[in-house]
């Protein structure tokens, strides 16, 4: 497979990544946001002109390029522009109507080129996501938590997304903003521009100083919602367990305290939220105030014309708005950043892979297990301890064993759905090592019933054919007949479009494993493996399985796994495992001579004529 090897070190490395496609949007809508900015800009300029230089006939630096310009297209009989303007003020009451109206047009613009963009991002990440999560290794599944992962595919997701949509192009108009406001204030009065911007270090130091505070409880916030969607998901797919066991009480209460805790979390969250911007908004509002009495100071002084006044004060506002942003923003971010951190977990976590040139050779072949041992992640526990046994191709391998000594295991390392670690033994089959085998060849040509067998919420028909490109009515037919479903499929009002609810629950126990055994068959593998899929049928049921499968299997190579020894004493061979070792191998006879395991289960399973199905 090796879909994905990348990792991204870096979450702008991510973050780019994820834009892919949806960017230009973004960039349109930023030149939009600049565009617009620069119209706000202007207005207050307008307005400073007029007071000045029409109304008061006051020399500005602007009236002094701006009266010489419009003079060359002024005809002579009309006047002088000044003149012109003061009779007619509406023009430029007009002006400053169109020129709100264009900033309107840009914003219009620019939120619709931002709200795609936004959408196209989030399905993106969704997408790319999702396929990572696809080709994860089968160990990653069973390392994290389904509520968790999901949670991280969802509302991290929709976090990045408000980010990127709403911060990342406030950010550039803020810069603007900041920059030019304090340009033009500084063109006007430098002492004054000084005393306005000597409040911003104090707004940015602090929101950097919450900054640190928010990131902590945000990664806090974000984990005990991961541990409450958990519980909620696994009550959901648990419910049988919970009702069974009448252990609604104890799981509300456990869901109520995880419940509690993470409300506890939020409420220290929104109680900074409030110091902080009540905080924000004292320094905001003392900013606002220096500068509106300075300025007036100013103003009757002389060193600051009425014209003037009004621009800077509306250029301060300008500049109050985006350092209060400033700290939303910065706010914003470190929840963002928390969010890509664990999205980057999913994206870095190294996809299933195979050697390079792997290999797709035919399966119908030995099979051969060679001093196999094996530890699941995380535990010293030898679960396999130098397992070795030979399959000949063709035949049928029965593998009895207590529970918990190592049967499935044995399987999921077959199909590589877990890797034996370097110096633990091969797999082999045909005399090639499993590990040069591409894994995706080996589970297509490795047909195996699992365990705990999984439906989807389809019809029975679409369940069975599910991984067939092309399965005809017949032929899911001829594979419920072999599994012996047919029968009990005629019987549903609806036949094979029965739908099948959520993993199989309108299903009995046997049924799901019949349909299971059925999706196996129909893919008409050269290698069958049976997990104890025998099991939840009954003894005449399973003899009529076997027999069918007999006639079918032809060739294939068929290992089936079970406790009861009548579901595998037909085998051409049959190994006891006990505890992760072989501890008997042979033919039926051949083990009951033995006086071993084997035959002290026989006599438990017969005792008295009797078919008794024990657990060993
Ligand atoms: N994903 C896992 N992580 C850690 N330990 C595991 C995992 N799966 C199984 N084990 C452990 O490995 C041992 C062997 O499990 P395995 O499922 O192979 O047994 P089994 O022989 O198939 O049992 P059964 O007859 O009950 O199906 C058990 O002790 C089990 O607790
Ligand atoms: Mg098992």
């Amino acid at each position: 497979m090796n879909m994905n090897e990348k990792v991204y070190k870096t979450k702008g490395e991510l973050l780019l990544f994820f834009m892919k496609g949806s960017k230009r949007y973004f960039i349109g809508s930023t030149i939009f946001i600049v565009f617009l900015t620069f119209l706000n800009l202007v207005n207050p300029k307008i307005v400073s002109f007029t007071v000045d230089s029409v109304i008061n006939d006051k020399e500005t630096d602007l009236s002094q390029k701006l009266f010489p310009l419009l003079e060359k297209f002024f005809p002579a009989s009309v006047g002088t522009p000044r003149a012109y303007l003061t009779e007619h003020l509406y023009l430029i009451a007009i002006a400053v109507v169109a020129v709100a109206l264009v900033a309107c047009i840009c914003r219009y613009c620019s939120a619709i080129l931002n709200t795609k963009g936004a959408e196209m991002l989030v399905m993106t990440i969704r997408n790319k996501v999702f396929s990572h999560i696809e080709n994860l290794p089968f160990s990653w599944y069973m390392e994290n938590k389904t509520g968790d992962i999901i949670q991280r595919c969802t509302s991290d997701v929709e976090t990045v997304k408000r980010f990127l949509s709403d911060q990342l192009t406030n950010m550039i108009r803020i810069i603007i903003l900041i920059i030019s406001s304090i340009t033009f204030m500084l063109g006007m009065n430098v002492k004054l521009t000084l005393f306005a911007s000597a409040f911003l270090p104090v707004v940015f130091f602090f929101s950097l100083f919450f900054h640190g505070k928010f990131s902590k409880r945000f990664k806090e916030a974000d984990e005990q919602e991961g541990i409450l969607s958990s519980i909620a998901q696994e009550n959901l797919t648990g419910v049988r367990v919970v009702r069974a066991f009448g252990r609604e009480r104890y799981e509300l209460e456990r869901f109520n305290k995880q419940n509690e805790h993470y409300y506890k979390v939020w409420s220290k969250i929104n109680l900074m939220l409030s110091v902080f911007w009540t905080s924000n908004d004292f320094f905001s509002g003392l900013q606002v105030l220096t500068v509106v009495a300075l300025g007036a100071y100013y103003a009757v002084q002389g060193s600051l014309t009425a014209g003037e006044y009004i621009a800077f004060i509306s250029y301060n506002a300008m500049l109050v708005w985006p350092v209060r942003m400033l700290g939303r923003m910065v706010n914003q971010m470190s929840k963002a950043g928390i969010a890509i951190d664990r999205i980057a977990y999913i994206m870095n976590s190294p996809a299933e892979s195979d050697v390079s040139n792997a290999l797709m050779p035919p399966i119908d072949r030995d099979i051969e297990f060679s001093h196999v041992s094996f530890s699941y992640e995380g535990s010293t526990e030898k679960v396999l301890d130098d397992v070795s046994f030979k399959i000949k191709a063709g035949t049928t391998l029965g593998v009895l064993g207590s529970t918990g000594s190592g049967k499935s295991t044995l399987m999921y390392l077959l199909t590589r759905l877990y890797e034996i670690a370097p110096d633990c033994g091969d797999i082999t089959i045909g005399g090639v090592n499993i590990k040069q085998i591409k894994a995706s060849w080996l589970r297509k040509n490795i047909g195996i019933v699992l365990q705990e067998p999984y439906l989807f919420s389809r019809t029975l028909g679409e369940n069975i054919s599910i991984g067939m490109d092309k399965a005809t009515d017949r032929d899911v037919r001829d594979a419920a007949r072999t599994a012996s479903l047919l029968d009990t499929v005629e019987g549903f009002a609806k036949g094979f479009d029965t739908f099948v609810g959520e993993r199989g629950v309108t299903l009995s126990g046997g049924q799901k494993q019949r349909a299971a055994i059925a999706q196996m068959i129909i893919h008409d593998t050269p290698v069958m493996i049976f997990d104890d899929s025998l099991s939840a049928v009954d003894t005449e049921t399973d003899a009529k399985i076997r027999e069918a499968l007999r006639e079918k299997s032809g060739k294939a190579t068929v290992i089936i796994i079970a406790h009861r020894i009548t579901t595998l004493m037909d085998a051409d061979d049959i190994i006891v495992l006990d505890r992760g070792k072989v501890e008997e191998e042979g033919t039926h006879e051949k083990l009951l001579k033995k006086d071993g395991i084997y035959k002290r289960i026989y006599d438990i399973q017969t005792a008295g004529g009797l078919d008794k199905e024990e657990e060993m």
